[in-house]
């Protein structure tokens, strides 16, 4: 990682952290992944050369300037999707400032419809980080977008299993899956599309 870069990522995180702590409601802030996630993120893409890459949940782009910067160590590009879109102005102006949005197309749009849409085997590695109450209607689409040993990144399993009930039991119970639960930040569920 570029130390500029380093230092940007450094510097929005805390932004992110201090934006935070003065909001009530959930909603309102920005949740972005602790850096170690981040990090393991950036390791993830490397390790399986990850060239067609999809977040679902931009917010203001913290974690898409790691995937970006992952995607322009392997030659390859991000699609994040984001509903919200103050945030994806948001995280256009922060790629733009982190010199990665070359390499990250940002789209406002609602998760599930932006999943059906796209081809069968159409992503190496999806990170997963919106609303988990969506995590289990999205799942067939996911697995279908996933090319074969592609990987699902999902956070917050550990922080928030009890909202993933539904969605742990479809993992655990699918055939041509494998998983494992990483204890890096909130939990990280690592699945990959092989039996
Ligand atoms: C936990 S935050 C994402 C944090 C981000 N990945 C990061 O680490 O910086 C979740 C984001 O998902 C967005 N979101 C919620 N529901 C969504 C949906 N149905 N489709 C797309 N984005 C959604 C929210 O607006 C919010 O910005």
């Amino acid at each position: 990682m570029d130390a500029t870069r380093q230092t940007f990522l450094d510097e929005l995180y805390a932004h992110g952290r201090a934006y935070d702590e003065k909001r009530d409601d959930r909603i309102e802030r920005l949740r972005n992944v602790e850096p170690e996630t981040a990090e393991l993120l950036g390791v993830l893409v490397r390790a399986l050369s990850a060239t067609r890459v999809l977040e679902i949940g931009t917010s203001n782009g913290y974690s898409t300037i790691w995937l970006g910067d992952a995607a322009e160590a392997v030659g390859g590009r991000v699609t994040s999707i984001e509903i919200d879109p103050d945030r994806t102005a948001q995280a256009a102006d922060n790629l733009s400032q982190a010199g990665v949005d070359g390499f990250v197309d940002l789209h406002t749009a609602d998760a599930a419809e932006a999943l059906s849409g796209y081809a069968d085997g159409a992503f190496d590695l999806v990170f997963l980080d919106a609303e988990r109450r969506d995590y289990a209607a999205y799942w067939p689409d996911l697995v279908r977008v996933l090319r074969d040993r592609g990987m699902l990144v999902v956070d917050n399993t550990l922080t928030h299993a009890k909202e993933l009930v539904e969605f742990s039991e479809l993992v655990y119970s699918a055939e041509g899956v494998t998983s494992t639960l990483v204890t890096v930040g909130a939990g990280v569920l690592l699945i990959v599309k092989s039996p």
